[in-house]
């Protein structure tokens, strides 16, 4: 039985140093590439993989790598190939593929072919995937690139973002991964005080609240690789039984003008386990209590949002004096505090009138953003006319 796996974990662009930063973490030395971090895992690292990374979306084993110019080629090496070690005969399996630079170019096909080759192992089809996803699903990655064919499996059945705390919505909410990733780009000290005074559906707070408990951000979803042949339900109790020191508790402080939303954010956190981690009120980023008086504010923290942008919401409205004023309230906090902004328009994340500086940046929703850094106290920018 095999068992050591090449493995990769994928994350949005952009956010590759820091997913390289978590799995070094965990102990693992993996390399930089587009895309995400190539290493080397047993089962046991992978179930931590799949339970402890905050900026991964999906863990991909790689199963087999050949030549292959041709369907039948494809059917009969797949058939080959040890799937009863992988696989289980119970779980519906999707098999996806995409094809460059090759003879082989029917990316139907090729799902279709190796899920005969899957069949022939097992003596039966397994069942179909589910299009609502309701099913554990085992996602199968068929990729050709200049003849040579690669086979890789999902270690966990639905992406690594989807935490499960998320049911209630508001608007634009943020991708899990993402509100992670601001909050390592920023190294948020777990200890530190946070306020996200444009919480919406209260993402970042909810995962900052994560962080400061050390709880794993896998915690609600089933284990990873449960859905495979490969599960170690001992190395899994190990895993599951892991705990991070956690450190004194700080003040987590989530606000939204949207009484919706922050009902929606006090019903995500519940379910993610941290509600009484974080104070929730229903107030106009200038009624936050910490910035209607900084006087009251502790005397360090991370002030960490993505505020309203242009494209999907407020359209039409001109945000410039939102975020003037923002960066006036902020800068009120004082020199101990720091800013972490998840910004849409650079020209509007300029009004603010603050010193930040670009960390990284991505896609969301289909729009690139950009993770912007500040140290209050510093001198202030000069907002651009142009904005
Ligand atoms: C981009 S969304 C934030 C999404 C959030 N990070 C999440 O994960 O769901 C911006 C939020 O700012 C809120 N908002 C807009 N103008 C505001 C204001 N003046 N004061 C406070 N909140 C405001 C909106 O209600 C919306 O929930």
């Amino acid at each position: 039985m095999q068992r050591s796996f090449p493995a990769f974990a994928a994350c949005l662009p952009g956010l590759e140093p820091l997913l390289h930063r978590e799995l070094a973490g965990l102990g693992v030395a993996g390399t930089q590439l587009q895309g995400g971090v190539a290493f080397h895992a047993e089962v046991p690292l992978l179930l931590r993989c799949g339970h402890w990374l905050g900026t991964a979306s999906h863990v991909l084993l790689r199963l087999a790598e050949f030549p292959c110019r041709a369907l039948g080629e494809l059917e009969r090496k797949a058939a080959g190939l040890p799937w009863e070690q992988w696989l289980r005969p119970d779980v519906a399996l999707q098999v996806r593929a995409t094809t460059r630079k090759s003879r082989v170019y029917h990316t139907g096909a090729v799902e279709e072919r190796v899920g005969n080759a899957v069949a022939r192992a097992f003596g039966r089809a397994l069942p179909v995937a589910r299009q609502d996803g309701e099913l554990p699903t085992a996602n199968l990655a068929v990729r050709f690139h200049a003849d040579v064919c690669t086979i890789s499996l999902d270690a966990t059945s639905t992406p690594l973002h989807r935490r499960g705390y998320r049911l209630a919505g508001a608007k634009a909410p943020l991708r899990e991964d993402l509100a992670h990733a601001l909050l390592l780009a920023a190294q948020y000290q777990p200890g530190e005080a946070l306020c996200d005074p444009f919480c919406g559906s209260g993402t970042i707070a909810i995962e900052a609240a994560g962080l400061l408990l050390g709880l794993p951000p896998g915690r609600l979803r089933p284990p990873p690789l449960q859905h495979l042949a490969l599960f170690d339900a001992s190395a899994w109790r190990s895993v599951a039984a892991e705990r991070r020191t956690v450190p004194p508790p700080a003040p987590i402080a989530a606000s939204d003008r949207d009484a919706g939303a922050v009902a929606a954010a006090r019903a995500n956190a519940e379910r993610a386990g941290v509600a009484t981690a974080i104070t929730f009120t229903t107030a106009a980023f200038t009624a936050q209590p910490w910035l209607a008086e900084p006087g009251t504010a502790p005397k360090s923290g991370l002030l960490a949002c993505n505020p309203p942008f242009g494209h999907r919401i407020g359209k039409g409205q001109d945000l410039r004096p939102l975020y003037q004023t923002l960066g006036n309230r902020t800068a009120e906090l004082g020199p101990g505090w720091r800013v972490a902004l998840l910004a849409h328009d650079p020209r509007l994340a300029r009004r603010t009138g603050l010193r930040l500086s670009m960390q990284c940046s991505t896609r969301h929703g289909g729009l690139p953003v950009t993770v912007l850094l500040g140290q209050l106290g510093t001198d202030t920018a000069t907002p651009s006319d142009g904005a």
